[in-house]
């Protein structure tokens, strides 16, 4: 399963790269905006740093204007992916750019059907929001796994990115289930290095290290 860091900060993107585990970049207007930074200036700073997709997201909510933003944004570098929103004029962008070969990342999901209608408008990938989810009571990871099963089923290639991931259990349900990606937050990302007991047992290591003769 491929990890994607969900953030718009450099620095944690550097950080991320530097432990060798960096496979893509999520980022969102939400996040953007937590910068400060101009995204003009931002995302060719992104796509340089990263070795794999970027996803930068659409701000328009009807066909023409969500494909014009994805032509433009698309020129920026040859890792980027075009975050559209799941509505009927984003899935309606979402196969215009497919047929020009530009990669899409359908967000903001919370429906099995429409990731189902997502793989069939040609997304390269589906982000279902699973903390979300959670949070209103439902087990998100439930709607992953049955869009697994679907898109089995039917042969679809769009990949499943896990997404509004909340901790380090929700990337081993991902894994689990098989999806093809998790995205997260930095601090997710460095939580699964984590166990008590690792920390605990080379303590131990050390302390006994002190008692070997030098
Ligand atoms: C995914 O691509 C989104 O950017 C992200 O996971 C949104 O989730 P959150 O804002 O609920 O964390």
């Amino acid at each position: 399963m491929k990890l994607f860091l969900d953030t718009a900060f450099i620095d944690q993107i550097q950080e991320v790269a530097r432990w060798g585990i960096l496979d893509g970049v999520t980022t969102n207007p939400t996040h953007v905006s937590k910068t400060g930074a101009n995204p003009k200036e931002l995302y060719p700073q992104i796509c340089k740093i990263v070795d794999g997709p970027v996803s930068l997201e659409t701000i328009s909510l009807e066909a023409d204007g969500i494909a014009a933003e994805g032509r433009e944004l698309a020129k920026i570098a040859d890792n980027v992916v075009i975050k559209v929103p799941i509505v009927k004029e984003g899935l309606i962008a979402v196969k215009k750019l497919a047929a020009e070969g530009i990669k899409t990342n359908v967000t903001v999901n919370f429906s099995a059907l429409q990731a189902l209608l997502a793989a069939k408008a040609g997304a390269t990938y589906i982000s279902p929001f699973v903390g979300r989810l959670d949070s209103i009571g439902h087990d998100g990871m439930e709607l992953a796994a049955q869009i697994r099963q679907i898109y089995d089923n039917y042969g679809y290639e769009t990949q499943i990115i896990v997404a509004a991931v909340r901790h380090p259990i929700h990337v081993l349900r991902a894994a689990l289930i098989g999806a093809d990606v998790c995205t997260m937050n930095f601090e997710v990302m460095g939580m699964l290095y984590d166990h008590p007991l690792t920390d605990i047992g080379i303590d131990l290591f050390l302390k006994d290290w002190e008692k070997v003769p030098k």
